[in-house]
This record gives structure tokens, sequence and C-alpha cells, in this order.
């Protein structure tokens, strides 16, 4: 079976534009700007109808992927596959059509909304441009659209700042669907949510993956809801994966010492929710990342080697890779 999507030996560098005064230094010899490699060397692979999250801190490049993934970011090196087709293949209308198929759902949907327009338009404006409607069929699909996401279709003719927050979210998801996407790319999609709305936006995300046979990438913060939604899980840490396998076993039982200080039970907020466990150390400046494996400043099972060697990423087990030098002995 060939996966749906592909992502092989992916880097994303951002370079800061040196200003004016930098730009006279670097004429003058200083060094430029540091570079951030905020997407280091990932590769992984879903298959169609699979619902992959991806979890670690803040600031470990999780948004920098999702955003290569659905095409708002150009990655810095390796390549993208969809369905089978190299990016760098891809004709001009396969290229269209992937920008399509893989649309993004944001955590603020008020500023992912344009509040000067209502939502008939919001909402039909790609699918029209798209050719996926003609603009007399609008009406009756967006109110369809509308509908599938739990909205009334009454409401088409209403701005964004004229429904509550999980309202809006649904708005964000009706316009990603409109264009009659394959795979979602959800970024912290509930966080900006109440506890109750998040249960009924992520009872949404489920069934329209049952119902249209959607693929996610889904980030967040929240393990509860990663435990829940999700067939695998990758972990990242500044911008390499260091575990991935699927949900159930890394939950029952993580490899890497990241990911089991990750999922170390935090404190529980609210009702039973979970998130990350603050880890112990500060996270090391991804302008300059430790050497050897990155999570060695940090590990309480560190070994002299974690401090020069960078650990493979390795078969553990059935559907499971993990990068720790403990996994090298026996
Ligand atoms: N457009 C950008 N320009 C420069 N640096 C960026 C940009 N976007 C993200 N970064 C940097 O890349 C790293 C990863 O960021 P991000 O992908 O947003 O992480 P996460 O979503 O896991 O919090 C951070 O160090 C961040 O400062
Ligand atoms: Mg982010």
């Amino acid at each position: 079976m060939t996966a749906h999507l592909t992502l092989t030996r992916i880097d994303k560098v951002f370079q800061r534009k040196p200003d004016l005064a930098e730009r006279l230094a670097i004429r003058l010899g200083a060094p430029k700007p540091p570079a951030v490699r905020a997407v280091d060397d990932v590769t992984l692979s879903i298959q169609k109808g699979e619902a992959v999250g991806l979890v670690g801190e803040s600031g470990c490049g999780k948004s920098t992927l999702g955003r290569i993934v659905a095409g708002i970011h150009a990655q810095t090196g390796g390549t993208l596959t969809f369905e089978g087709r190299d990016q760098p293949d891809w004709t001009a209308e396969e290229a269209r059509r992937a920008r399509l198929d893989i649309q993004m759902i944001f955590q603020d949907p008020m500023a992912s909304l344009n509040p000067r327009k209502r939502v008939i338009d919001i909402v039909g404006e790609a699918p029209v441009v798209h050719g996926l409607m003609t603009r007399r069929e609008r009406e009756g699909e967006v109110g369809r659209l509308l509908r599938e996401v739990g909205l009334d279709p009454a409401y088409s003719s209403r701005f964004p700042h004229q429904f509550s927050g999980g309202q809006r979210q649904r708005i964000g998801i009706a316009r990603a669907l409109a264009v009659q996407p394959k795979f979602l790319v959800c970024d912290e999609s509930v966080a900006a949510l109440d506890v109750s709305i998040q249960a009924q936006v992520l009872n949404l995300f489920m069934d329209l993956r049952e119902r249209r046979g959607l693929t996610y990438l889904f980030i967040s913060h929240d393990l509860g809801v990663i435990e829940h939604l999700t067939d695998r899980v990758a972990i990242m840490y500044l911008g390499r994966l260091v575990e991935v396998g699927p949900t159930a076993d890394i939950f029952r039982s993580a490899n890497h010492p990241y990911t089991q200080a990750l999922l170390e039970e935090a404190p529980r907020i609210g009702r039973g929710r979970r998130a990350y466990k603050p880890l112990k150390g500060e996270i090391p400046s991804p302008l300059n990342p430790p050497s050897g494996c990155y999570f060695h400043t940090r590990c309480p099972l560190v070994m002299d080697i974690c401090k020069t060697a960078r650990p493979a990423l390795r078969d553990i087990g059935p559907g499971r890779i993990s990068a720790c030098h403990l996994n090298d002995q026996s």
C-alpha cells in the first residue's frame, strides 16, 4: 500500500533578513544573523484515512511542519510526496489540486476569517474560483456545507463577528471542506475554545473523518485530544522527530526519555484534561542546539555518547521508531 502523504528528509531553515546596520556589518566581515533550523531531517509517511498526531513543546517546529504539508511554506530541503507523486515533478494542475486537497485549520478562527465578508462569500469563494461549483450553485452548496458542520444555513448572510468562537471555527471548517479536500492539517484547532465547545468540534472532526474519508495531521498540546483522536503519534524535539508509533502503544509504554517525560501525567486541569508536564530545565535555543542528541541536556538517563553522537531513528517494535542511544545497546 502506498502512503497518501510522505515527507522525506524535510528541512526548513529560517534565515532572518539582516537589517541595514547588520548588512553594513556583514560587508565589513561580521557573521550573518543566525539561522533557525525549525524542521530538521523529518521523514514521515501517512496512510489514507489515518489520523496522525504531532506533539512537542512550543517552538519545536510543529506549525512549520504543518505549513509545509499544507503548501504554505516551502521546505528548504527534502521531498514531499502526495498520492504517489513527488512534489518536484508535479504538473501545474497537480500542484493546484494538492493545494486544495490539503487544507489547514488554524487555532484562531477570528484571525483566519475576513471580518468584512459574509459567510456565503467566505465559504463559497474558493470553490467558485476553482470551478468546483458555479456561482448559481453557490447558495445551495454553502447551505449544505453549513449544515454539514452543524450550522444553520440561514446564517450564510451573517458576518464572522456575529458568531461565537466555536461557530467561527465551524465556519473555518466549512470553508476548508468547500474545496473537497482529502487531508486536513489541524494546528491547535480547538485550543482557543472553551472545554465544552472543544469536545463538540472534536466530534465534528471525527464525524468528518468517517463521512468524507479524511486523513489528518493533528497538532495539539492536549494529550487527551491526541490520545482520543489519533491512530499514530509523532513526537518532535527541536525540529527533529524523536519517536513515532501507534498512539495506544506510545501512551502505554513510551520509549524515548523525552516522550516519557512529556507523557508523565501532568496535574489534571479542569475536567480530567491532560497537558504536557513542564519538563525540568529550559528548552535549548533552536538558534544554538546542543551537540549529539538534542535532548541530552535535559535527559535523566544521559550517557557520554549522547553528548557527541546524534542517535538514529531505529525500529523498536511493530510500527515504532525511536532515536535514543539506549536502544543501540545490547
Ligand atoms: N516565519 C518564521 N521566520 C523565522 N523563524 C520562524 C518562523 N516561523 C517559525 N520560526 C521559528 O521556527 C521555530 C519553530 O516554530 P514553530 O514551527 O512555530 O513551532 P511550534 O509550532 O512547535 O511552536 C521557532 O524557533 C520559531 O521561532
Ligand atoms: Mg505552533
